[in-house]
C-alpha cells in the first residue's frame, strides 16, 4: 500500500520515479520512452512529489529559467521573463487567462499583479496545488487567481470551449506526451482571436538523433527533470501550426548573445552571482551546497520526515543541473523557445 500524505504526496510514486529510466542512460530504448509517455502522469507526479520542496529551496517559487542581465538579481530576472511573456501576449486588465502547468503559482502571482488579469492555474499535482493556494492567499491574491486540479491533455473536459482570452504555459508543456495534444486542447478553450504564449523546452536544430552523445544528453535532461520525452524545436513549431495556431512570433531566447547565460545559477560558481543576495542561491548549486542539502534530505527521509525516494529524486536533480549546463553550453538545448500563437477570429 502506498502512503498518501495529507499534503497530497504519494510515497510509492516518489519511490518508483527513477525506475522509469535505465540505470545506465546509454542503454535507453524506444520501449523505455514509450513506457514513460504512456505513464506520463506517474512520471511527472513522482518527480514533483519529490522535487517541489527542493526547487523552492534551491531556486524560487517560479519553476522556470530566464535570461539574465549583468547586475540583475536572480528573482528580478525570473519576474522579468514573466513580464516579457505577458507583454508579448498583450495581456490587458480584466482578461481571463489560463496558466497551464502552473506549479506553485509563482508566475501566476507575478502576472496577476503585472497585468491585472484574472488567472486560473491548472496543475495535476496535489502537493503543488496546496502550496500554490497557500502562497496565493498569503499574497492577498485569492480573488484574482484560482487553482484547479487537472490534466492539461484534457482541458476541454474541464473548461468550456472558447472561454479564455489568453493562455500561457511556462516551462510546463514539455511534460506533455505530445505537443499536438496539449496545444490542441489549449486551442479549444481559447476564445477566437485569443492568444497563446509559451516558453518551451526543446532540443535545438543542432541536436542530432544519430549522435549517441546527443541522445545521452537528451536522456539526462529527461531523467533529471521528470520529462517523459524531449523533442525538437521544429516539432514544437509544427505542432502549433498543426492544431491551428497562427504563429505571430517565435524565437529561441537562449540564442541571444547574453553575457550572463541562462544556466549560470546551475554552474554553482559563486563568483558569477550578480548581486550579494544571490551568493546563497548560487552556493546551493555548488558542490558543497549540494552536499549539505542532500545529506539533510537523506537524514529527513530516514526519520520519516520526507517520503521514501525523495533522496533518490534529489540525486536525479544533480543530473539535471549538469546536463542542463552542458545542453546550454553546447546549444543543443533551450529552455526558452518562445512562441506566440493566435487563434484567428472568424471573419465578420
Ligand atoms: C517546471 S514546472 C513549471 C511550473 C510553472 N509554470 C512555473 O513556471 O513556475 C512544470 C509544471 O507542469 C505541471 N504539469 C506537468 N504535466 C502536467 C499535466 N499533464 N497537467 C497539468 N500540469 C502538468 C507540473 O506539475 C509542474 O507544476
Amino acid at each position: 500500500m502506498s502512503t498518501v500524505y495529507s499534503d497530497g504526496r504519494q510515497e510509492k510514486r516518489v519511490e518508483r520515479y527513477t525506475k522509469f529510466w535505465q540505470k545506465d542512460l546509454t542503454n535507453e530504448s524506444e520501449a523505455d520512452s514509450k513506457n514513460r509517455l504512456d505513464k506520463y502522469t506517474d512520471v511527472v507526479n513522482g518527480y514533483y512529489d519529490g522535487a517541489t520542496e527542493l526547487y523552492e529551496y534551491g531556486w524560487a517559487q517560479s519553476f522556470h529559467f530566464s535570461r539574465f542581465y549583468k547586475g540583475e538579481g536572480f528573482t528580478a530576472a525570473l519576474a522579468r521573463q514573466e513580464h516579457y511573456l505577458a507583454a508579448h501576449m498583450g495581456l490587458r486588465p480584466g482578461m481571463k487567462v489560463l496558466d497551464v502547468g502552473c506549479g506553485i503559482g509563482g508566475p501566476a502571482r507575478e502576472i496577476a499583479r503585472f497585468s491585472d488579469v484574472q488567472i486560473v492555474g491548472i496543475n495535476n499535482n496535489d502537493f503543488q496545488l496546496g502550496r500554490a493556494r497557500r502562497y496565493t492567499e498569503k499574497a492577498g491574491l485569492s480573488d484574482q487567481i484560482t487553482y484547479v486540479k487537472g490534466d492539461f491533455m484534457k482541458l476541454s473536459e474541464q473548461f468550456e470551449a472558447n472561454s479564455f482570452d489568453a493562455v500561457y504555459a511556462i516551462d510546463a508543456t514539455v511534460y506533455a506526451p505530445t505537443w499536438e495534444g496539449v496545444y490542441g486542447e489549449i486551442f479549444k478553450v481559447l476564445k477566437p482571436g485569443g492568444v497563446f504564449g509559451v516558453l518551451e523546452w526543446c532540443l535545438t536544430d543542432a541536436w542530432d538523433p544519430s549522435n549517441p552523445s546527443h541522445k545521452e544528453l537528451a536522456h539526462q535532461i529527461e531523467f533529471g527533470n521528470g520529462i517523459p520525452e524531449l523533442r525538437t524545436l521544429k516539432v514544437a513549431r509544427q505542432a502549433m501550426k498543426n492544431v491551428g495556431f497562427q504563429i505571430e512570433h517565435d524565437e529561441d531566447l537562449a540564442a541571444r548573445p547574453d553575457e550572463i547565460p541562462w544556466y549560470y545559477p546551475l554552474e554553482g560558481d559563486i563568483w558569477k552571482a550578480q548581486t550579494a543576495w544571490d551568493y546563497f542561491t548560487v552556493w546551493r548549486m555548488s558542490w558543497s551546497g549540494k552536499l549539505v542539502t542532500h545529506t539533510a534530505i537523506r537524514a529527513m527521509e530516514l526519520f520519516g520526515l520526507l517520503p521514501k525516494g525523495t533522496w533518490e529524486v534529489g540525486e536525479s536533480l544533480k543530473v539535471a543541473g549538469d546536463s542542463l549546463v552542458k545542453g546550454g553550453q553546447t546549444k543543443l538545448f533551450t529552455p526558452m523557445y518562445l512562441m506566440i500563437g493566435r487563434k484567428s477570429a472568424p471573419p465578420n
